[in-house]
């Protein structure tokens, strides 16, 4: 049997999914050859490593007791029963990391997986990596920090995979790279990638106004808790960063032109979830109900996308054909049209659910198994 050892950083939402579907698909693996081993889990304040990480993991039981101490709102190092783990916390935590990938380097290999929503975790990312470790993330801020660290983490290109930072599940970044290294040059990525705006974006054209849409798609549970971290663009703008650097471009977050979809005026600064939504959204239902307008003339429709294009990446409101992969969108799935060569009048489309727990944890899953030829 093939044994992955892994250190998972962060046991949120998906965190915990990823460790529900290890657990399930011990048998798949089995039939595969592989074992995942979890030798450790921390949280935003601790660290939990199992004693023994050259033999065994942590025992399954053990890995679904924490995951329901942590949905139930309790830290790490609230009194679970530690069994064969021992509990680390602030510098000996990282240490600890550090000492673990030294130590199994050289012999089975590890895989530290960040499923954190922490930029912090950059340092210790580099440092496992510099000592042969694989990483994986699904978080999105290590990948879009200072060029130089994307480039240190990137360097080892065989040895890392964040597939689910672009589209959860969806093959968005494996998609890119294959036609990277086929050759086929890349001219155009243009991407619907917030299951938010794609919502709020494809209700405009039924002539709803703006603000009855975020307050509807907030009470569905579609936006942020303040739906100005979906309609900001910011973490559009990440994904879009991370798909510019994949094409080698060396950007960064500042570079990005970023369109929100509200003045700062209306900003968090100067006004409360409650008003906003109460009060500030609905200025904002005039202009957007003539842009739709003067779109529709045309026989466009009204997207929020990232655009790739020509050393620039700008995050907006684009006018694009109504007849056109984007065009057609409706709902909260994602859509990335990539235009290179092999695909210029007619794009690779990409489409299907952007986010939840579910399918991100799934991605991060086979990013995993896609290593396997890593480890002994
Ligand atoms: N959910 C999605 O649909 C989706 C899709 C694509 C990508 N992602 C990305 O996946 C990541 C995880 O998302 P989520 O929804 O699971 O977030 P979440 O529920 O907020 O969980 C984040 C977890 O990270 C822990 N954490 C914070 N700082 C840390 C640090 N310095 N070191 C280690 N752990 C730390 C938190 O600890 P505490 O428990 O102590 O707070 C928490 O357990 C995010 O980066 C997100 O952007 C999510
Ligand atoms: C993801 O998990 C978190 C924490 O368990 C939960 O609050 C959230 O509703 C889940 N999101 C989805 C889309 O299932």
């Amino acid at each position: 049997m093939k044994s992955i050892p892994i250190i998972l950083l962060g046991c949120g939402g998906v965190g915990r999914q990823l460790l529900h579907h290890i657990i399930s698909c011990r048998s798949i693996h089995y039939k595969q050859g592989i074992v995942i081993k979890v030798v450790g889990v921390s949280d935003s304040r601790s660290l939990l490593v199992s004693d023994d990480i050259m033999l065994t993991g942590m025992e399954d039981e053990f890995l679904a007791a924490i995951c329901h101490a942590k949905s139930a709102g309790s830290p790490l190092k609230s009194p679970l029963n530690l069994g064969h783990c021992r509990l680390f916390t602030e510098k000996e935590a990282v240490e600890k990391i550090v000492a673990t990938a030294s130590s199994l380097g050289g012999t089975t290999g590890l895989a530290v997986v960040d499923c954190s929503a922490s930029a912090e975790t950059i340092d210790v990312l580099k440092h496992v990596s510099s000592l042969g470790s694989c990483v994986i993330l699904a978080n999105k801020k290590p990948l879009t920090c200072a060029i130089e660290d994307f480039e240190k983490l990137a360097f080892h290109f065989r040895r890392i995979r964040f597939e689910s930072t672009v589209g959860a599940g969806l093959p968005v970044i494996a998609s890119v790279t294959r036609l990277i290294s086929s050759g086929d040059p890349i001219s155009r990525i243009v991407g619907s990638l917030s299951g938010t705006l794609g919502y709020v974006m494809s209700e405009l054209e039924d002539g709803k106004a703006f603000s009855e849409i975020v307050r509807a798609a907030k009470s569905l549970g579609y936006t942020e808790p303040d739906p100005r971290d979906d309609l900001s663009g910011m973490d559009i703008a990440r994904k879009g960063l991370i798909l510019a650097r994949l094409l080698g471009w060396r950007i960064n977050l500042a570079d990005i032109k970023i369109e929100s979809l509200y003045p700062s005026e209306f900003g968090p600064d100067s006004m409360s979830t409650e008003d906003f939504l109460a009060k500030g959204l609905s200025h904002l239902d005039e202009k957007l109900k003539e842009r739709v307008a003067t779109a529709s003339l045309k026989g466009n429709v009204l997207r929020y996308v990232c655009v790739i294009q020509d050393l620039r990446c700008n995050v907006g409101i684009q006018e694009l054909p109504k007849d056109s992969a984007l065009g057609r969108l409706r709902g909260s799935d994602n859509v990335v049209e990539i235009y290179s060569r092999c695909y210029e009048k007619s794009p690779l489309v990409i489409q299907g659910a952007g986010a939840g727990n579910d399918t991100t944890a799934a991605g991060v899953l086979a990013d995993i198994i896609d290593l396997q030829d890593l480890f002994a």
